[in-house]
């Protein structure tokens, strides 16, 4: 009796599993699609909070500017494995994420880099001035890799 169930169980995965594979794209109830997403924006609204600092350098806040900084930062170790393996392909993500792993792993490791300067520039900030290109930098990555591998 038991072994019925489990294999009732493991057919059940199977045809789950396989009904996914099938629909090749599995866009709908994804979750990885859906999770990143979801920080995707998170990152956004983290991101305009400090653009309207740097515009309007007179709203520049030291402490909320190095939040949103630390939040994107923090968070982005956990970003790039939402793009990992087949079954994440889907939502506005281009083809070539897979395709030209290489070229996409290139484009995290710049934004890593131009957020991890950001966030070190935001600790030591008294002023929109001193984070401004820092920023520009970091923002600029983020539509650098849109450019290459999202879709519009
Ligand atoms: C290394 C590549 C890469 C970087 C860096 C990157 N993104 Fe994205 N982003 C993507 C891809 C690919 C998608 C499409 C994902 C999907 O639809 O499944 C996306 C989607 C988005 C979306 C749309 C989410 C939705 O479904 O509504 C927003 C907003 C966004 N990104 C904001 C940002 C911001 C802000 C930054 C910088 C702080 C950033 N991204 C950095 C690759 C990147």
């Amino acid at each position: 009796m038991f072994h019925k169930i489990t294999l009732a169980a493991a057919c059940f995965m199977t045809v789950i599993l396989a009904g996914c594979n099938s629909s090749g794209t599995a866009t709908a109830n994804n979750p990885q699609v859906e999770d990143r997403a979801k920080l995707m924006k998170d990152w956004r609204h983290a991101n305009e909070g400090m653009k309207a600092m740097i515009e309007d350098p007179s709203r520049f806040d030291a402490i909320t500017f190095k939040e949103r900084a630390d939040f994107i930062a923090d968070t982005n170790a956990t970003m790039w494995v939402h793009f990992e393996g087949e079954m994440a392909q889907g939502g506005h993500a281009k083809d070539e994420i897979w395709t030209d792993p290489e070229g996409f792993q290139t484009k995290i490791e710049a934004f890593t880099s131009s957020i991890n300067a950001l966030a070190l520039a935001a600790s030591e900030a008294a002023s929109a001035a001193d984070v401004e290109a820092s920023y520009g930098e970091m923002a600029s990555q983020c539509g650098s890799c849109h450019k290459a591998y999202k879709k519009k």
